[in-house]
């Protein structure tokens, strides 16, 4: 058994193998501070709810804290920005080590290989991604687990390009960060994220119209489309002037980035993938602006993940198991040679 698993800004996935099928067990990377009562225990004790109690205060985690700010008339607390543990959340890493305990599960046995995902170092902030690597490979390897790390770009090349021996583009484009990694055969040639995802989308419409951001967050989640023709003025309007922005500075960035490398010469196809890339029209949008830029490598076909949410967590999983053969190849050499 091995598993894999995505530390998001706004998700935590971990996937696994039952038979043939691979299983996702997903919570919101969010909590919510309650003061402790009686009746507050009686009611969370009732509904299920994923909580702990921590010097006389209730901290509602996940999914449910969202649910819950809207009932007390809080705000959920998010323990991640940017693809990294927020600075600014004093109780971060507790929070985000008991989320990971839940989805991840016990080891199914000693040893159990697993793999995270963590981001690149972004190009365009000041700050760097070592501590959070650190953190979370330190919280999964207490919990016994044989861990290891790979970009989340390469995540998408794992689990969207193996017709394609691991070669091509990834684009992850998330809540926090967007990734980007360039793979021959497995075996990255470039990795960087950079700072804009869904959260910039949703704090630039909220600035521009005056709306508020899980207002903006909502619409942009519910059916809206790319390319279609939208009222002038309107939210859909706004998010579209600015998923068209953070494509074209993606781009900008890839192309800048890529010139910097000597990339192999062959065509390399392009998976995208990341909750952000699922309104309709993404796709063509996105092609349309790659094609046009001229990038400094030659691309084939560009594709976006069936399930983009989950992407990152199935490559993971993948990346995860092709670890586990070759500790069990490495075991067999070991017996033999014995
Ligand atoms: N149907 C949808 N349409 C548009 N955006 C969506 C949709 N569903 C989710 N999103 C957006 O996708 C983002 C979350 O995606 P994802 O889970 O891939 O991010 P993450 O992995 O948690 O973040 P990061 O990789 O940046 O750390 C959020 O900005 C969310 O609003
Ligand atoms: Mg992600």
């Amino acid at each position: 058994m091995a598993k894999g698993l995505d530390i998001g800004t706004m998700n935590i996935i971990c996937s696994e193998r039952e038979e043939e099928d691979v299983i996702f067990t997903q919570q919101r990377n969010a909590f919510l501070e309650l003061e402790s009562s009686d009746l507050t225990k009686t009611m969370l004790d009732s509904s299920k709810v994923l909580y702990i109690e921590k010097d006389g205060k209730i901290f509602v985690l996940g999914e449910e804290a969202f649910k819950f700010a809207t009932i007390f008339g809080k705000d959920a607390r998010r323990p991640m920005r940017f693809g990294i543990i927020s600075p600014s959340e004093k109780d971060a890493i507790p929070m985000i080590k008991l989320i990971v305990e839940r989805v991840l599960g016990e080891p199914n046995n000693r040893s159990e290989v697993l793999c995270i995902s963590t981001p690149a170092d972004p190009i365009d902030l000041d700050m760097n991604t070592l501590y959070h690597k650190k953190i979370m490979e330190a919280v999964a390897k207490r919990m016994t687990y044989e861990t290891h790390v790979i970009d989340e770009g390469l995540g998408v090349i794992y689990s969207e390009l193996s017709d394609y021996d691991f070669t091509g583009l990834g684009i992850s484009v998330g809540a926090g960060l967007t990734n980007v990694t360039l793979a021959y055969l497995a075996t990255p040639v470039m990795s960087f994220s950079i700072g804009r995802g869904g959260d910039w989308i949703d704090e630039q419409v909220s600035i521009t119209t005056g709306l508020p951001k899980d207002h903006v967050c909502a619409t942009k989640e519910r059916g809206f489309r790319l390319g279609l023709e939208v009222e002038l003025g309107s939210s859909e309007g706004a998010l579209s002037i600015y998923y068209d922005a953070l494509m074209t500075y993606v781009i900008k960035n890839l192309n800048r980035k890529l010139a910097e490398i000597t990339p192999p010469k062959v065509e390399f196809p392009v998976a995208l993938a990341g909750g952000s890339v699922m309104p309709d029209g993404f796709l063509k949008m996105f092609e349309r602006k790659l094609r046009e830029a001229k990038l400094k490598i030659d691309i084939s076909n560009i594709k976006r993940a069936k399930e983009p949410l989950y992407s990152v967590a199935r490559g993971c999983l993948i990346a995860a198991r092709t670890h586990e053969g070759e500790e069990m190849e490495e075991g067999i050499i070991v017996e033999s040679a014995v």
